[in-house]
């Protein structure tokens, strides 16, 4: 895929999936916006070495100043954005635990973060997309949403809220030929999954791929092909989607 004079800015990239989807963006010729809470220098360094422009730009997507900071750099340096990955979450470092043993502080913050950030840099995002005439935005679900996974109901409920959103946006911003997907994958082997299944981590792992078709853990470059397709002109005719990338888990 080509994204030649194409601009990307991804959120939550300063390790993990973010990470690679940049470098895989860079090494396609995009140039890359990486933002994220914690520092992005190592992903700029990752994205240069495919030869690609790479900005870093701290940022809290709950904080609408903050975003619209992030966009006015992006914009400032590359004179457009063409898509959006938004893919910052809370994931690693939440609890584990019964739906009634969870902290209502937990929850609000993985609201704030899995969904208004999502929709703060939607708002801040669209109108650039819109004078540039167009572009594509590919949300960052996860098929714990789908399938309803226990002992992480704040997480589980924010990524469904996650592909209301997308269906919902995708209607108002088609007019604009501005796309809106979003991609709901099974567990990855990421840092965050680690932390965020702890010791059962390797269990969670082997029972996952039990229940797939395809009886392989996923892989980061896994999900980078359908993240990469949903933001190319390749995939322009699909808007609204939520595509499982979950080694054939759950049908629809
Ligand atoms: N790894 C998996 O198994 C898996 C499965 C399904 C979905 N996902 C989703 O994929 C995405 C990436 O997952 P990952 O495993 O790479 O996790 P990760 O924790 O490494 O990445 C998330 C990034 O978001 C950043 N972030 C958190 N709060 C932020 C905020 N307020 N503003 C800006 N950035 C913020 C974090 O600093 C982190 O770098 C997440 O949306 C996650 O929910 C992951």
């Amino acid at each position: 895929m080509d994204f030649n004079n194409r601009v990307v800015l991804i959120t939550g990239a300063a390790r993990g999936l973010g990470r690679e989807y940049a470098v895989r963006f860079a090494a396609s010729g995009a140039s890359v916006v990486v933002s994220d809470l914690k520092d992005c220098r190592e992903t700029v360094a990752s994205c240069a070495e495919q030869g690609g422009e790479a900005l870093g730009a701290v940022t809290d997507v709950t904080d609408l100043d903050s975003v619209n900071r992030m966009v006015e750099a992006a914009a400032g340096r590359f004179g457009r954005v063409d898509v959006l990955v938004n893919n910052a979450a809370l994931f690693g470092n939440l609890s584990f635990a019964p739906f009634d043993s969870l902290h209502e502080s937990e929850w609000d913050a993985t609201m704030a973060v899995n969904v208004k950030g999502i929709w703060n840099c939607s708002r801040a995002v669209v109108p650039v997309m819109r004078e540039g005439g167009g572009g594509s935005i590919v949300n960052v679900s996860s098929l714990a949403a789908i399938y309803g996974m226990p002992n992480g109901l704040h997480y589980t409920t924010s990524k469904a809220a996650v592909i209301g959103l997308t269906r919902g946006l995708a209607r108002e911003v088609g007019r604009y030929d501005i796309r809106v997907n979003a991609v709901a994958p099974n567990i990855v082997e990421t840092e965050a999954a680690g932390e965020f299944f702890g010791e059962v981590t390797q269990k969670m792992l082997d029972a996952t791929r039990a229940q797939q078709a395809i009886r392989r853990t996923l892989e980061p470059k896994d999900l980078a092909g359908t993240v990469l397709w949903l933001a190319s002109d390749l995939s322009r005719h699909v808007t609204g989607q939520t595509i499982m990338v979950d080694g054939g888990t759950v049908f629809l």
